[in-house]
């Protein structure tokens, strides 16, 4: 198939080019690099020694959009393109929701419009708020903490509708839980800009030297060990998930988990860290960060029958791929 991969120069979008192309389909990418790099997909190109077609452009952008529908027999698309800096969206939010909400109303339109009928869209587990642990795909969406989470939470909403008035469209959701790691070849990975947010790239650039320590985010959570508790995937898993979304998308709408089912607490990642480096990370303990969860980690069992998927990689290999591509990388 001809896939139209949004957001396909960043993180998780260039991994699954990757995948995608592995697995026998041809790649589209759009995305206006407002948080990544052209080079990054020369790289997808060097891995996979396939061709990409790429156009720098909004997802905003309703008529640049029309143009890459009209020049293409596109298959399906999978809608990565969107901001993710969970801190910013509080301080910027209308920002978040006109790029996030307004791309995936405007991808979903000139689909409807071109007889493009398969449409794959990155959620998060971030839409279950503070349900209970492990998160299945029947529990109601409850208020997230932030602009970004309802980003989601709408763009869920939003698509559910649209599959309501057009019984032909075929949906599907991913609810990705925390995707870590890198692209077994060390080239392509997480590169966040400034001081990572997230507690994989921040370990990797403690290794590396460029962050003193970590602190950990509260050790009063009622968990193994006090500390944060979530469900770490590979980001070659969570692309393969896609591959397998897409391929076996049916009319409708359809919600999957992409997770492994395994909580690992903040101190655990850090030991396991360690031991697949061979490296000390130092840490000190600090205060919760607000708007933090102690546990989330997923039911994985609807994504395994239904699309006959599952994580393979472990939390060791997470930590090894991750520091790999960042002991390599140079800015
Ligand atoms: P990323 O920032 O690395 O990739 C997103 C890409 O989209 C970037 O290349 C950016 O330049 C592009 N982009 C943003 N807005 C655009 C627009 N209007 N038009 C064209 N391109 C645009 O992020 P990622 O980690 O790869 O995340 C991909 C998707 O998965 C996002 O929608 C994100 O919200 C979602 N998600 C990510 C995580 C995570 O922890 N990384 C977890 C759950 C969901
Ligand atoms: N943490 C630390 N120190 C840090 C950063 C994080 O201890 O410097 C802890 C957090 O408190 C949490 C755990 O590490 O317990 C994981 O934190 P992340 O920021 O890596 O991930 P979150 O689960 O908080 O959030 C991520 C994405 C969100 C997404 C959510 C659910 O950043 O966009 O997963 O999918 F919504």
């Amino acid at each position: 198939m001809n896939i139209l991969v949004t957001g396909g120069a960043g993180y998780i979008g260039s991994h699954t080019c990757i995948s995608l192309q592995m697995a026998g389909h041809s790649v589209i990418v759009v995305d206006n690099l407002c948080n990544s790099k052209v080079d990054t997909l020369n790289k997808v190109r060097q891995i996979t020694d396939k061709e990409i077609t790429f156009y720098q452009m909004d997802v905003t952008d309703e008529t640049a959009m029309e143009k890459i529908f009209s020049n293409h027999h596109i298959d399906g698309v999978i809608h990565f393109a969107g901001l993710k800096a969970v801190g910013e969206s509080v301080l910027e939010p209308s920002k978040y929701y006109y790029n996030n909400i307004v791309s995936t109303i405007i991808l979903a339109k000139v689909c409807l419009k071109y007889n493009v009928w398969r449409f794959v869209f990155s959620s998060s587990a971030t839409v279950y708020g503070d349900n209970e642990a492990p998160f299945n795909e029947n529990m109601p969406l409850l208020p997230t903490t932030n602009p970004y989470g309802e980003t989601k939470a709408m763009s869920e909403r939003i698509l559910t509708d649209i599959v309501k008035a057009n019984p032909a469209f075929s949906v599907s959701l991913l609810r990705y839980f925390n995707p870590v790691g890198a692209h077994e070849s060390g080239l392509i990975g997480e590169a966040p800009n400034g001081i990572p947010n997230n507690l994989m790239p921040y370990v990797t650039q403690v290794a590396k030297g460029k962050i003193e320590k970590l602190k950990v985010l509260g050790n009063d959570y009622s968990t193994v060990d006090g500390t944060g508790v979530r469900d770490y995937i590979h980001v070659m898993d969570l692309a393969e998930g896609h591959v397998a979304a897409l391929d076996n998308l049916t009319e409708g709408i359809h919600i999957y988990n992409l997770g492994t089912g395994q909580g690992t607490s903040v101190l655990e990642l850090v030991k396991a860290f360690e031991q697949a480096n061979d490296i000390v990370v130092p840490y000190e303990i600090g205060g919760r960060r607000p708007g933090d969860i102690a546990s989330c980690y997923a039911n994985t069992s609807k994504a395994k029958r239904e699309l006959g998927w599952t994580a393979k990689r472990n939390i060791i290999d997470m930590c090894r791929d991750a520091w790999r591509f960042e002991k390599n990388y140079k800015e």
